[in-house]
């Protein structure tokens, strides 16, 4: 009895065995086949090509009869019945995923090929023109005066083009029937209160002056316009640049030293300067700024008609008037003023015939001044 109670419980346990032996067999070649498509898996999604080596390095090993995906098939026959089906689709889905990942490895490298065929370099050719612009010689010698007198103390400051009576003419001490508002005729906009296009920069110094409290040391460039008949020599449409300085004990000295330094600075070492008497409603004494002639050096020439001298532009001290009617005290400050044209200037720098030039805009004129950049 109690040795078939052995056998039998020895029978149960070898079965017994038998049976979860071959479970465990099964169940660590499940893992083991999970685990291997996991990797191939991963692969796939991380593999790349840049060109056609690389995707055929790709194909022998994700495609290919002996590649590892063609091992997952192969090792099919050694999957146990009950698990094909499982196994089969597991080993389907990386098929896809590899076959997938393969078109679009191709569709990149053929994609990168063509571009890289568009961008083939010919260096034998000749290189494209690239077109320089330059700076007009108006800008560059206005640029060139600002610098002058930042680096001496003058700022900058602007006015409207478009100016009243009162700012253009009336404060600078032009009586309204006064004959000097006949020699600066200009654009009326506007009649009765009066609104005109600037006839000079000489409006910037009132503004400034209603505006600030002295020491004032200022420099005011811009465009200004006259009635004019255009010719060579003159034009409805020009540049100004107006300097005003005024404070305590300012006297002509200073405007002419002042003046010496910029035509120096402006021309050269050698250059000359002279003041000659003038009348301007707006400054008393008035002189006219001449230079000595940049052509001939002060011997005479065309350019400077014989004389040996060119005039830049006016100059004097501030009318005690004009500065009551900014609002400055005229018993404790005084002040000088000068105006230059700017195109005058050019002109003589760069020996420029024809005022006109300056506003035609041709490009044969303009590409001289390249190098001015
Ligand atoms: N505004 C004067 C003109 O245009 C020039 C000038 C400016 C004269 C400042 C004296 C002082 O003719």
């Amino acid at each position: 009895m109690g040795a078939f109670f052995f056998l039998g419980y020895y029978l149960k346990k070898s079965v017994f065995h038998f049976i979860s032996f071959r479970f465990v067999v099964l169940k660590m070649n499940e893992i083991m086949h999970q685990e291997k498509i996991e990797a191939i898996k991963a692969a796939i999604a991380s593999a790349d090509a840049q060109n056609q080596d690389e995707l055929e390095a790709y194909r022998l090993q994700f495609i290919s009869k002996k590649s590892v995906v063609g091992e997952l098939f192969a090792e099919m026959r050694n999957i146990p019945n009950e698990q094909k089906r499982e196994y089969g689709q597991l080993v389907n889905e990386v098929k896809q995923l590899a076959d997938a990942k393969f078109q679009e490895l191709i569709d990149k490298v053929n994609a990168a090929s063509k571009k890289s065929k568009s961008m083939d370099l010919d260096l034998t050719l000749p290189p494209t023109y690239i077109p320089v612009g330059g700076i007009h010689p108006l800008t560059a010698t206005r640029q060139r005066i600002i610098e002058i007198f930042e680096r001496i103390g003058f700022n900058l400051s602007e006015g409207p083009e478009i100016e009243d009576d009162w700012h253009n003419f009336t404060a600078l001490n032009f009586p309204e029937n006064h004959p000097a508002r006949e020699m600066q005729d200009t654009f009326f906009i506007e009649k009765n209160p009066d609104i005109a296009l600037r006839t000079h920069t000489s409006s910037v110094q009132v503004r400034v002056m209603e505006n600030q409290k002295p020491p004032i040391r200022t420099l005011s460039p811009g465009r200004v316009y006259r009635n004019e008949a255009i010719s060579a020599r003159a034009h409805c449409i020009f540049h100004q640049v107006e300097g005003l300085y005024v404070d305590e004990n300012v006297g002509f000295a200073d405007l002419k030293n002042t003046l010496y330094h910029f035509a120096k600075e402006m021309f050269g070492r050698e250059t000359k300067v002279r003041f000659r008497p003038s009348f301007f409603p707006f400054t008393e004494p008035s002189a006219e700024i001449d230079i000595s002639c940049l052509l001939c050096g002060g011997k005479g020439c065309n350019v400077c008609k014989g004389s040996g001298w060119v005039e830049i532009g006016g100059s004097g001290m501030v009318d005690p008037n004009v500065l009551e009617n900014c609002g400055i005290d005229s018993k404790k400050y005084t002040g000088f003023a000068f105006g230059m044209g700017i195109e005058r200037i050019a002109m003589l720098k760069y020996q420029i015939k024809d005022l006109r030039l300056f506003t035609e805009n041709d490009v044969r004129f303009l590409k001289q001044f390249r190098s001015l950049l």
